[in-house]
């Protein structure tokens, strides 16, 4: 076999220095314009630091606006602090998306031994409350995208249920969600309990998304190999769009890659523009693949009846195609039945086509009176073809693994 497939993967970049630097897991040593969000965490947990448990913390911001970056950053920090009677645990609820899972990893970060023996969820409960009993101490649960958790719930309740049956220390929750109806979709007891503290990360705007990066660039490509011209760009482009750093950096690193392709000696912002295009459809394909499962069924809905075409009314206009609500809902509905689950009410649909426009997913406009009457008009933001692949490829294969006993 000759070498040639590979020789690309040992061609050395012309703009990159540190392509780790750009990557989406990197971890920047210092958080730019996060300093009064950081310090309200921090003053959040100090009373668990003391050995008190304080009150329960929630976060709130729109997605790339520094949540998972800042609550690490303070982890680390605490895990500096020698001799503290309080102990973190950091859970992706993308991850561990149930109660016995999320209580499964508090075992395993906690008492590994204890944790490889597939005990059920009592035990597991149990065990727990005695290692915190055992000194006394604050157990700060971090539940990371917090609005995956599917049964949230009883989740809450059975963390809130230990601070009771614990006789010293407790139990602490900083819970983390980027979903703008979470809130007012919770269960009022768990609300109150995750509440007792609110704080918000605002979207950064493109001045301070410039600045991270300036930064990021500085460490991450060779020198005086991005245009300062094309920084600003790619900053003002994610800045419009929704204040999101992740974006900005993805924007940046794809535009080096475009570069490297072609063979450019500076990365500009043509590149910028390009790889912004791109880096929108990639997002959106990542945002569709982790919707709640009855709003994915609602956006392959949508899709399929794009795709479907004539057999469907349907309203053109230029080469765009706008689908009745009513229509959608329908298909929605029949695609539900044959999967054997309910469909929501139609009550539940107009909120979830109005969450899904608002994440840009979707666009949607009146009719006019005429047809008839007033009537919702509804069309994807982005190619049906590609939607509809990405929606078969996690929805299915989920919905397989639990029907083949995919257990807690
Ligand atoms: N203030 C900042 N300074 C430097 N880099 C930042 C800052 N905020 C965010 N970033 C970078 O932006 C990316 C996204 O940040 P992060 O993952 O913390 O966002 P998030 O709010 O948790 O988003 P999501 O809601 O999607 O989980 C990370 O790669 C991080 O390095
Ligand atoms: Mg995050």
């Amino acid at each position: 076999m000759s070498d040639e497939p590979f020789a690309g993967l040992f061609k050395e970049s012309n703009v990159f220095a540190q392509r780790e630097v750009l990557s989406p897991h990197y971890i920047p040593a210092h958080l730019l314009f996060r300093d009064s969000q950081i310090s309200e965490i921090v003053k959040a947990i100090t009373p668990a630091l003391r050995g008190e448990r304080g009150r329960n913390l929630f976060i709130y911001g729109k997605t790339g606006t520094g949540k998972t970056s800042c609550i690490k950053h303070v982890i680390n920090k605490i895990k500096e602090l020698s001799s503290v009677k309080a102990r973190v645990s950091y859970i992706n609820c993308r991850i561990y998306n149930s109660r016995y899972r999320v209580l499964s990893k508090i075992t395993s970060d906690h008492m590994p031994l204890y944790a490889k023996r597939g005990y059920g969820i009592i035990d597991i409960y149990e065990r727990i409350i005695n290692w915190v009993d055992e000194d006394g101490k604050i157990l700060i649960v971090v539940l990371d995208e917090i609005d995956v958790v599917k049964d949230l719930d009883d989740l809450v309740y059975t963390l809130t249920r230990a601070n009771s049956d614990i006789k010293s220390g407790g139990i602490a929750i900083i819970g983390i969600s980027n979903r703008i109806s979470f809130k007012e979709d919770l269960d009022p007891r768990s609300r109150s309990t995750l509440y007792e503290k609110e704080l918000v990360f605002p979207p950064y705007n493109s001045v301070e998304l410039s600045t991270i990066l300036k930064d990021r660039v500085d460490r991450g490509f060779k020198p005086g190999k991005v245009d300062p011209a094309a920084i600003n760009l790619a900053a003002a482009i994610a800045a419009n769009d929704s204040g999101d750093a992740r974006l900005a950096l993805m924007i940046i690193s794809k535009a080096g890659e475009i570069s490297d392709e072609k063979g450019l000696e500076k990365v500009t912002g043509e590149q910028v523009r390009e790889a912004s295009k791109e880096a929108d459809e990639e997002i959106a394909y990542e945002l569709v693949n982790t919707l709640p499962e009855q709003q994915k069924l609602i956006v392959y809905a949508i899709a399929l009846l794009s795709l479907q075409g004539s057999r469907y009314k349907k309203l053109t206009e230029g080469t765009d195609t706008y689908i009745f609500s009513g229509e959608v809902y329908n298909k929605y509905s029949s695609i539900t039945e044959s999967m054997h689950k309910d469909a929501k009410t139609s009550r539940w649909y107009r909120k979830y086509i109005s969450d899904l426009e608002m994440q840009g997913i979707i666009h949607t406009y009146e009719s006019g009176k005429g047809i008839r009457g007033h009537t919702k008009l509804i069309k994807l933001a982005y190619p049906p073809e590609k939607i509809k692949n990405t929606i078969e490829k996690t929805l299915f294969k989920e919905n397989e693994a639990a029907t083949n006993g995919g257990a807690a």
